[in-house]
């Protein structure tokens, strides 16, 4: 089994959802950088105040801020890892691979117009970072985490206007990394639309 994965897609393809899948059936650590910087933001910690602006506009938080952080997260991590998130940038996947090898590039591919519709109706746990959608993935009772009964709540970058913009930075800047790990050797990807089983399924073809 691959022990090393990158979840690459763009904003709402399902990373959050598919990772967690894979923390609960395969004992994988999952290193979100978005969970992090929400984390930071709440807590206000320094890091947290500087990420603030750019999550709000949608915009991606400079690499200098991001690569120190999950090189400390990486280093302290152990057994099968799964990095969400991260890397975002050329200049971030080339620090990461200076790291450690990736066995395992996973790509999820959504069309933009199926991602705006997913971004506007998701909504997030702030207690386990669990995600659900009011219509493909609805709470067991309206409002509240299935998973530890906190409240749930929509993020602030997921309004329309936010999620258009971070669509057009993955574009910019995130979709290279794809050609990026299919010269590495390490691409797979797989369509990120229909039953989150069965997309589960491909995932787990994948990883072994
Ligand atoms: P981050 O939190 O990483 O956001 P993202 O990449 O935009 O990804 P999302 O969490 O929005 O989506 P996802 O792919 O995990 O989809 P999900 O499973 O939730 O980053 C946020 C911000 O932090 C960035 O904009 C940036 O500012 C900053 N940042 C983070 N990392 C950074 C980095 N490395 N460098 C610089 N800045 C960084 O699913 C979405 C919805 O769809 C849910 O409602 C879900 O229930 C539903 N869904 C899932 N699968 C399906 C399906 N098959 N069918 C129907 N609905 C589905």
């Amino acid at each position: 089994m691959k022990s090393t994965i990158v979840l690459l897609g763009p904003p709402g393809s399902g990373k959050g959802t598919q990772g967690e899948k894979l923390v609960n059936d395969f004992g994988y650590t999952r290193l979100s950088t978005g969970d992090m910087l929400r984390e930071a933001v709440r807590n206000q910690t320094e890091l947290g105040l500087k990420a603030k602006e750019y999550m709000d506009a949608g915009a991606l938080v400079p690499n200098d801020l991001i690569i120190g952080l999950m090189k400390e997260k990486i280093a302290a991590s152990s057994g099968k890892v799964i990095l969400d998130g991260f890397p975002r940038t050329v200049e971030q996947a080339d620090a990461l691979g200076a790291q450690l090898d990736v066995d395992l590039a996973l790509n999820l591919d959504v069309k933009d117009e199926e991602l705006v519709d997913r971004l506007t109706k998701r909504r997030s746990c702030p207690n386990c970072n669990s995600v659900f959608h009011l219509l493909y993935n609805p709470p067991k009772v309206d409002g509240i985490c299935d998973k530890c009964g906190a409240e749930l709540y929509q993020r602030d970058d997921d309004k329309e206007e936010t999620v258009l913009n971070r669509l057009r930075v993955y574009h910019e800047n995130t979709k290279p990394l794809i050609d990026y790990y299919r010269k590495k050797g390490t691409l797979v990807t797989i369509e990120g639309v229909g039953d989150i089983d069965d997309i589960f399924e491909k995932v787990k073809e994948a990883i072994q």
